[in-house]
C-alpha cells in the first residue's frame, strides 16, 4: 500500500485551467508556499490549451460579436469541447469563469472552493465569451475585484493561491490561518520583530511585556481600529452579524 498523497486520504485538490496561454502556468504558483505544496502533491495543476480546440486551418477560437460592436468573442463551439476535456480530467470540480462581472472572491468563497475536489477555471481573453457556454456548462462567474484585467489568467492564479493555502497541510501552523485578515471578519493587527529600536521607532511596549492577556487585547483593539478606519463596510457587516 502506498501512502496517500494528502492527509485526508483523498485525491489532491486539482486546478484545471482552460486558457489560450498555458505557458503562463504555473508561473508564480511554482514559488514559495503554493509551489512547495505543489511539489509535495498537496494539490495538482494542469492546463487545457483552448487553441487545441480551435476551428479550421487557423485554429480560430473567436469571432465578431453578434449585433456588432468592438472586439471579439470566444466561440461556444470551441470552449464547449475545451471545458469538456477539462471536466474529464477533473470530474466533480465546479466550473468557474473568471470575469469582472462575477460574484466577488472572498475568504469565505475561497474556503468553500477549498472544500470541493478542485476547480475547472476558464480564463477568457478578448471582449468575452459566448453567453451560451456559461449557461450550457453551468459556469459560476467569479471576479477578483472591481477592475478589468486583460485576461482571466492572473485572476485564476489569484483564486488558486487563495484556495491552496487553505488546504490541509499547506500552511504549517493553523493559528497563522485563523489570526490573519478576514478570518475573524477583521483586518490583521500590525506585526513587529527585532531590532527593538529601528530608526528611532520602538516596538510598542505592550508587545515586550510578556503579558499575553494584554498583548491579545492590544492586537484585538488594533484589528478593530484598522477595520473601522479602512473597511467600514466590513465593520458594519460584522456588527450586524454580532447583533443576531
Ligand atoms: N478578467 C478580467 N478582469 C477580471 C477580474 N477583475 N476578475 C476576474 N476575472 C477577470
Amino acid at each position: 500500500m502506498s501512502e496517500p498523497a494528502t492527509p485526508s486520504n483523498r485525491l489532491p485538490w486539482r486546478a484545471t485551467v482552460v486558457t489560450l496561454f498555458p505557458e503562463l502556468f504555473p508561473g508564480p504558483l511554482a514559488a514559495s508556499l503554493a509551489g512547495d505544496a505543489l511539489q509535495q502533491g498537496l494539490w495538482a495543476l494542469d492546463t487545457i490549451a483552448v487553441r487545441d480546440f480551435g476551428l479550421g486551418r487557423h485554429k480560430s477560437v473567436d469571432d465578431t460579436p453578434a449585433g456588432g460592436g468592438a472586439g471579439m468573442v470566444m466561440r461556444a463551439d470551441v470552449l464547449g469541447p475545451a471545458l469538456d476535456a477539462a471536466t474529464a480530467t477533473n470530474p466533480g470540480a465546479p466550473r468557474i469563469y473568471l470575469t469582472p462581472r462575477g460574484e466577488p472572491l472572498t475568504q469565505g468563497l475561497a474556503r468553500e472552493l477549498a472544500a470541493a475536489p478542485g476547480a475547472v477555471l476558464l480564463a477568457g481573453r478578448f471582449e468575452g465569451i459566448d453567453q451560451r457556454i456559461i449557461e450550457a456548462r453551468q459556469l459560476r462567474e467569479i471576479s477578483i475585484g472591481d477592475y478589468v484585467l486583460s485576461g482571466g489568467e492572473l485572476a485564476a492564479m489569484v483564486l488558486i493561491d487563495a484556495v491552496v493555502r487553505l488546504l490541509p497541510g499547506v500552511v504549517g501552523a493553523a493559528a497563522s490561518l485563523t489570526e490573519e485578515s478576514f478570518e475573524q471578519g477583521l483586518l490583521e493587527y500590525p506585526h513587529y520583530t527585532r531590532p527593538r529600536d529601528w530608526e528611532g521607532l520602538p516596538i510598542p511596549e505592550v508587545l515586550l511585556s510578556g503579558d499575553h492577556k494584554r498583548i491579545e487585547a492590544w492586537r484585538r483593539a488594533e484589528s478593530e481600529r484598522l477595520t473601522r478606519e479602512r473597511r467600514p463596510d466590513l465593520w458594519a457587516w460584522k456588527k450586524k452579524h454580532e447583533e443576531r
